[in-house]
């Protein structure tokens, strides 16, 4: 196959049979280097450039990978499973690429030794298996938003950052369980940042448009909202139509009917409109007239958002010809809408439809504005998880007692499989080296120490302290992660490695063969 693939590509002499798999591997390993240093408390930031000079400066794994030049495929698929795990719950991006990373180098250090590669494969997944079995013996759950766990658990995610904290703990209470359980619904989703707000919690939320003009009222209580998923404009006529007398009276009539339909807006008493495209110049001045306050050319996301909150039914141009009364069944209410003209935004908070929170979160400029947004939606995603999965403990403490426990399945796995255990073992001891090695300390010696310590006092939570480089118990540092952050970046390195393992050849495809999206990656091998 190799020869024949040669042939086919017309690869130079020299390479041997496992030019794939090294090849694969060295770039999925380069590009877990260069997130590896953000790991962390201790963790530095990376600097993206642009072509075009513009500067990211960020810690945060995800946005690193989704963001960097990746032109190796093997890379593409790691850069796939990061975003996979930050789809699924949000942060441990950096621990996936990781861990990643280290299971495929040792996989293909076993199969360079002369391990057959379904025998890695079967080794790593008895592994696998049980390190997740492990990590759901250690989980610990929380009972409720004031567990200080729980606190604990965002404040780990946010990097340290109190306030952000303090931020998601209260918009989670405020978002209740019900809606966390909610399959789909990310506590993430709600996080705004904004230069020189304030950070805060409500009840409600923020739309990034301003009212149409500054002569509609800048707030308005108790108000009505109609959500259009249209323009406010009359119907439109070809130009052809206007020069005939027919045309020009059925514009007319036209004309009127749309007057008409603004009219039935103010008779209604309605407070807010919304609408998804453009208002016309006489819609925009009955209704400022009558202190209506319009929103114009709100996104898709938006009229949805809106719509869902209020508790209004969206509605199409043409359904503003129905009767009065008939329009009042489509019409939703909030407590309040008001225009923040500094912050260029539109509040509606106290919606008579589905709750809603925002967690607006300051910043004094543009650069610290988006990686506080990053860290608020990663504790966002963490104290979602910790609600739904427990915690386990942090500082790379579980996947240590982890790789403790598969120590033993070693003996009972024998045969060429337990190559493929070793490999798991060696990965689960690497969050560990490396956020001590970020650190400053080594990272040899301090894995031994938490081994040896973890096996003497039986105790899964020892790790190291990051400032002292002393063994500690995570959970008296407050050091602790949502057990379903963890579980997730172990599958997910898993299944990366193990689909990589599995590649044998590369062949070059020819230009514009389609291919179905993540065709590369196959579920469970
Ligand atoms: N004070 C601390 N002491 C020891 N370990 C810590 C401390 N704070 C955080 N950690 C550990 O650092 C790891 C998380 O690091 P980091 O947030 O940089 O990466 P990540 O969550 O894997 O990826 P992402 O870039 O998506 O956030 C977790 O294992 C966490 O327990
Ligand atoms: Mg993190």
């Amino acid at each position: 196959m190799n020869t024949n693939a040669k042939q086919l590509n017309n690869t130079p002499d020299g390479e041997d049979r496992f030019s794939a798999l090294i090849s694969n591997s060295s770039a999925v390993r380069a590009l877990a280097a260069s997130v590896e240093g953000t790991l962390g408390p201790k963790g530095l930031n990376c600097m993206l450039v642009d072509r075009f000079g513009g500067v990211t400066i960020t810690n945060d794994g995800s946005t690193i990978l989704s963001r960097v030049e990746a032109n190796h495929p093997a890379a593409g698929m790691l850069v796939q499973a990061a975003e996979a795990q930050d789809a699924e719950v949000g942060d441990g991006t950096t621990t996936t690429a990781v861990l990643a990373g280290a299971l495929l180098s040792e996989g293909v250090e076993q199969i360079m030794r002369g391990v057959p590669v379904a025998k890695v494969i079967e080794g790593m997944r008895a592994g696998i298996v049980r390190a997740l079995e492990v990590i759901d013996s250690l989980t610990k759950e929380v009972s409720g938003f004031d567990d200080p766990l729980l606190w604990q658990a965002a404040y780990i995610s946010a990097r340290g950052m109190k306030d952000i904290a303090d931020l998601v703990v209260e918009a989670a209470r405020l978002a209740g369980m019900e809606q966390l359980r909610e399959c789909g619904w990310h506590l993430a989703e709600i996080v705004e940042a904004e230069e020189g707000a304030k950070n805060q919690v409500f009840s409600g939320l923020i739309i990034k448009k301003e009212r149409l003009n500054r002569m509609m009222p800048r707030s308005i209580d108790n108000a009505r909202v109609l959500v259009i998923d249209d323009s406010l404009e009359p119907e439109h006529l070809e130009d052809d139509a206007l020069g005939t007398e027919s045309g020009f009276s059925r514009y007319m009539a036209i004309q009127e009917e749309f007057k008409e339909s603004v009219n039935k807006i103010v008779k209604l008493g309605i407070g807010l409109v919304v609408a998804h495209k453009s208002v016309s110049d006489a819609a925009e001045e009955i209704l400022t007239d009558a202190g209506v306050m319009v929103i114009r050319r709100a996104s898709s996301r938006d009229i949805i958002r809106i719509a869902e909150h209020t508790g209004a039914k969206i509605i199409k141009r043409t359904g503003l010809s129905r009767t009065p009364q008939e329009i009042q069944e489509f019409l939703g209410a909030c407590a309040r809408v008001y225009g923040d003209e500094r912050l260029e935004h539109t509040r509606i908070e106290g919606g008579q439809g589905r709750p809603a929170a925002t967690i607006l979160v300051g910043a004094a400029t543009r650069e610290v504005k988006e990686e506080r947004e990053r860290i608020a939606r990663d504790a966002a995603s963490a104290v979602q998880s910790v609600l739904l999965s427990g915690v386990v403990p942090g500082g790379g403490a579980a996947e240590i007692a982890a790789a403790r426990e598969i120590l033993a399945l070693r003996d009972e796995t024998g045969g060429m499989a337990s190559y493929g255990v070793d490999c798991v073992t060696e990965a689960l001891r690497r969050p560990l080296s490396q956020i001590v090695t970020n650190a400053g300390f080594n990272p040899l010696e301090k894995v031994e120490d938490v081994i040896a310590a973890q096996s003497e006092k039986r105790c899964a939570s020892l790790g190291i302290n990051c400032d002292t480089g002393e063994v500690s118990d995570m959970y008296a540092l407050g050091v602790v992660d949502p057990a379903k952050v963890k579980t997730a970046a172990i599958c997910t390195a898993a299944e990366i490695a193990e689909a990589i393992l599995r590649i044998n050849v590369i062949i070059k495809r020819r230009d514009n063969t389609p291919v179905a999206p993540h065709a590369d990656i196959p579920a469970g091998g």
